[in-house]
């Protein structure tokens, strides 16, 4: 039976695709207060300037491709059986090919009703855009299916279960400062090997980890050849 690998990724992962990271300098945190455009209250004050954000990151994805990265990620289900949680709300990974991609901060390509969350609608990338006055089947606004500051993280669950599991563990280009995300690394077994891809140091509870301090698309490279080295 093939290992159970499960990786965790973050905005580092698409950062060679062209999409800005949240918390590098010049990150999308410094060129927006993150409480007028990712919070319910920040939705309420100023629904149009919310939803131009998105549709702004919208159409950042929609020139984006995967980089190698997601590719070499992909490369691996040959070998193991991987399961990928990750925060971003682009989906560079299933347009690589990923066949296992958890959300945990939502999906940049669908919308949402304000009035009933189990509506929950594909963006046709033609449109693109979400405009005040676009409503769902029930007549209430639609908003971006992302998960805000300050909201339940419905997917966190499913994203422990999952890590418990593991055999292997890798994280990458995340700086580990978001919960609950962060604390999935408090769910991985002991004795499970723990990698992460980032250039910088990132501060984690675990001691054990081993730092492949690399982009991600050659970090990826580079962790293939440790996993085969020790024969996972
Ligand atoms: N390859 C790998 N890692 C990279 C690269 C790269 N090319 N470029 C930057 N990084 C690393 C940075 O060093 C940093 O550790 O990616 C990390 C990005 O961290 P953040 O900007 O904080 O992004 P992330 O951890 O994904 O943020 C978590 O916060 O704002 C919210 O909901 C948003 O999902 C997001 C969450």
């Amino acid at each position: 039976m093939q290992k159970k690998l499960v990786v965790l990724t973050g905005a580092g992962m698409s950062a060679e695709s062209g999409i800005a990271t949240f918390r590098d300098s010049g990150g999308l945190w410094d060129q927006y207060p993150v409480e007028q455009v990712a919070t319910p209250e920040g939705f309420e004050a100023d629904p149009e300037l919310v939803l131009n954000f998105y549709n702004m990151r919208r159409r950042e994805l929609l020139k984006a491709k995967p980089n190698e990265g997601h590719i070499g990620l992909v490369g691996l289900e040959s070998h193991f059986d991987v399961t990928i949680i990750t925060q971003n709300i682009d989906n560079l990974h299933e347009q690589a090919g990923s066949k296992k991609v958890l959300h945990l901060h939502g999906e940049l390509m669908k919308a949402r009703s304000t009035g009933d969350e189990s509506l929950i609608y594909d963006i046709d990338p033609q449109q693109c855009d979400i405009r005040l006055g676009d409503l769902c089947g029930k007549g209430f606004q639609l908003r971006p299916h992302i998960v805000w500051f300050g909201e339940a993280v419905p997917m966190i669950q499913e994203a422990e279960e999952i890590t418990r599991r593991a055999d292997i563990f890798v994280i990458i280009g995340t700086s580990m400062n978001v919960y609950p995300a962060a604390g999935l690394l408090q769910d991985v077994r002991k004795n499970v090997p723990v990698y992460l891809i980032d250039p910088k140091d990132v501060f984690t509870s675990r001691y054990d980890i081993h730092h492949i301090q690399k982009k991600a698309s050659e970090g990826v490279r580079e962790l293939k050849k440790m996993l085969f080295r020790n024969s996972y």
